[in-house]
């Protein structure tokens, strides 16, 4: 019988993934007190590890801990050697235990959407409702140098690579889209909004010259803001993706070798970012972003569509008109890598609902699949700064979230 293609290894750059699997950068909100793993942390990892995805994305980790979006935030902090060793052992221990699954780690800068209750906010261009202090081209240069340093020290204790953030509304967003029209170094023109994400792959690039170290990027290619990713203009709420294409062509020139799609933003609403039964459609507008990824970019570059987890198996996914047996995960995953609309698929909340579902489909075992509800429960969690994950499976999540509600409906009465 013929391998089916999301079971087929996959060249990313000089690396081989070992199926078209990709566990999303899924942030948690459970690292301990100062930004380290915590046993949590550990255990998640270790789950999805086992789980058989061939590549793991580790969630957004922040390099500036003064500024950030999450009270616990995973930081990578290099010039620490306590936060050194701790994350030298964790990618020692799983580069060791399963050498043929890629580890790749994001890294992100919140810029404005970091929560003031705890943290600084800054920015670029104030936003109206969100603004902090203005960041200032040197301040830019340190962070670009953050990066270069962070990934240095990654490609030395054997990351496999980098997922650099230019989506959902944070510092990389909100330095590219037009509304960034400020006149300086980083806004304008498209050139110089670019600048950000450019300089940084190229210093990464130079900091760590061997090619096995990959370069990829999370990119939106359109969201909801007038003036965001993919708009027209500095204040146009009209939709054009072209200019999203172009900056993805400059990041493969730079030496990026995997994309991952998405779209939206985590600051304006979650229904592009997380499409849900309310709005299914939205999972096909990912496939679409996707594909025009994959029709203009390179042929060595990869291109991982996002936002597929309400799929699951074709049932309560809000869908009409779709045939079960074709609107599925895995009905789509595999014609659309067949008729080459993307290269490999990401799983986000699927990954917490069941981390091992790249092992259960491999081995045949998809009755036994926890599929993702696509509800407001992880969402929900991580934006009241509670450790998240799934709460439909997993009883301390769920039992968070129903004390979450239960003080809210409380607050709601009184108020
Ligand atoms: C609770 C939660 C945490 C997330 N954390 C991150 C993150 O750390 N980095 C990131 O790029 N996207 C993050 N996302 C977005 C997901 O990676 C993904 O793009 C989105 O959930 C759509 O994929 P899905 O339909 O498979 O869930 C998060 C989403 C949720 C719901």
């Amino acid at each position: 019988m013929a391998i089916p293609p999301l079971a087929r290894p996959v060249h990313i750059g000089k690396c081989l993934a070992k199926n078209r699997f990709v566990i999303q950068p899924m942030e948690c909100g459970d690292s301990d007190l100062r930004g380290g793993f915590s046993q949590n942390t550990r255990t998640r990892y270790e789950n999805l590890f086992r789980g058989g995805a061939g590549m793991i994305v580790m969630e957004s980790v922040t390099l500036q801990y003064d500024c950030r979006c999450r009270r616990h935030q995973l930081l990578l902090d290099v010039h620490d050697q306590d936060n050194r060793d701790q994350w030298e052992d964790f990618v020692r221990e799983k580069k060791r235990r399963y050498p043929d699954t890629l580890l790749i780690v994001q890294l992100n800068h919140s810029g404005e959407l970091a929560d003031e209750s705890f943290s600084r906010r800054v920015c670029v261009k104030p936003l109206p409702g969100y603004g902090g202090v203005l960041l200032e081209e040197d301040d830019i240069a340190e962070i670009i140098a953050s990066y270069a340093e962070a990934c240095r020290f990654l490609a030395y204790i054997g990351v496999d690579g980098v997922d650099l953030k230019f989506c959902h509304g944070y510092l990389g967003a909100q330095l590219l889209r037009p509304y960034n029209d400020r006149r300086w170094k980083y806004g304008g023109s498209f050139e110089n909004r670019a600048r950000f994400a450019y300089e940084m792959c190229e210093r990464v690039r130079y900091a760590v010259p061997h090619e096995s170290f990959l370069l990829g990027a999370k990119v939106s290619v359109y969201d909801e803001l007038p003036g965001g990713q993919g708009h027209a203009g500095p204040d146009s709420p009209i939709i054009d993706p072209e200019e999203s294409v172009r900056f993805c062509k400059g990041l493969e020139h730079r030496g990026v070798s995997f994309i991952i799609e998405t779209l939206g933003s985590a600051g304006f609403g979650w229904n592009l970012m997380c499409p849900n039964r309310n709005a299914p459609d939205n999972v096909f507008r990912h496939m679409t972003a996707a594909k025009l990824l994959r029709k203009n970019l390179r042929s060595e570059t990869t291109v991982i569509c996002g936002g597929l987890s309400l799929l699951r198996d074709g049932t309560h996914n809000g869908m009409t008109g779709v045939d079960p047996a074709h609107g599925n995960l895995f009905y789509y995953g595999n014609t659309c890598i067949e008729r080459g609309d993307f290269d490999m698929i990401a799983l986000g909340r699927q990954s917490y609902a069941d981390p091992a579902l790249p092992a259960k489909y491999l081995s045949g075992k998809t009755d036994t699949i926890n599929w993702c509800r696509c509800c407001p429960g992880c969402g929900t969690l991580l934006m009241n700064q509670q450790p998240t994950g799934c709460v439909v499976y997993n009883p301390p999540y769920a039992e968070r979230y129903r004390t979450l509600k239960a003080d809210k409906s409380m607050a709601d009465r009184s108020s």
